[in-house]
């Protein structure tokens, strides 16, 4: 069986102080069969560390480059990344794609080399607004899927978050049946790709999940929790989504 995620991105938003909001998360654990992971901004990561010593849950970062070191100014590696002790990386953000023009393959490397230091990579794919109207979101989903996922990944070493571009930070989100249209094809993919492995990779939503439209998601099929933006920034609005993974 799958165990849930709630992942919280918060993209280049937070402090230190803001960081309090991991002692005020209302977690389920033992009981919720969930994991609950936080992404703030690289220079937080330390921090967020030291406050999750308290209330439980993963810390993870936003990018990593795909080589070990090098003169890269203003990146970190993977390595560095799980020295620290976090233990996932979101790779592929469409805000990533769309600002610094990270092409599939570039992200399939990223996410091996996360891979290779020992994280959890979440990729990210989805389809744009004209994409979507024009009929093409699956076409677009099946391709981003089979480029940006490096070979040798299993359920333990990547996570997939489909985030329809359209649906980032705007308060729109798909229909249920487009939702679960999107994730069933996902598995078909992985499974077709990977074989049995593939049902232990967590299929996660994300685009303007909010307390409340978390738990309709949730109940769908092939649905393993959701990647969160604007509303994993404050404990009042991440904490139901948490409680509605169970
Ligand atoms: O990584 C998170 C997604 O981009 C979703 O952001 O929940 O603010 O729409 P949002």
């Amino acid at each position: 069986m799958r165990r849930k995620l709630a992942a919280g991105n918060w993209k280049m938003n937070g402090s230190v102080s803001a960081l309090d909001m991991i002692g005020a998360l209302k977690l389920k654990h033992p009981e919720c069969p969930c994991d609950v992971l936080l992404c703030p901004p690289a220079p937080l990561l330390t921090h967020a560390l030291q406050n999750s010593a308290s209330n439980p849950i993963f810390i993870g970062a936003q990018d990593c480059h795909a080589k070990e070191s090098g003169a890269f100014t203003g990146d970190h590696s993977a390595a560095m990344i799980a020295e620290i002790g976090a233990t996932h990386v979101i790779v592929g953000h469409s805000e990533r794609r769309e600002a610094y023009g990270e092409t599939d393959v570039q992200v399939a490397a990223k996410a091996q080399a996360a891979q290779a230091a020992g994280l959890t990579a979440i990729v990210c794919i989805g389809e744009s607004l004209e994409q979507r109207e024009a009929g093409d979101a699956l076409d677009v989903i099946t391709s981003q899927l089979a480029r940006s996922v490096p070979d040798g990944s299993s359920g333990k070493t990547l996570v997939i978050a489909y985030e329809p571009i359209w649906a980032i930070g705007t308060g729109k989100i798909p229909t249920m049946e487009q939702i679960a249209e999107v994730h069933g094809l996902m598995r078909i993919e992985l499974r077709a790709r990977f074989g049995a492995d593939a049902d232990n990779i967590r299929l996660l939503y994300g685009g303007s999940v909010k307390p409340g439209n978390a738990a309709k998601i949730f109940a769908l099929d092939n649905v393993d929790g959701a990647l969160v933006g604007g509303a994993s920034l404050k404990a009042e609005d991440f904490s139901p989504i948490i409680e509605a993974l169970a």
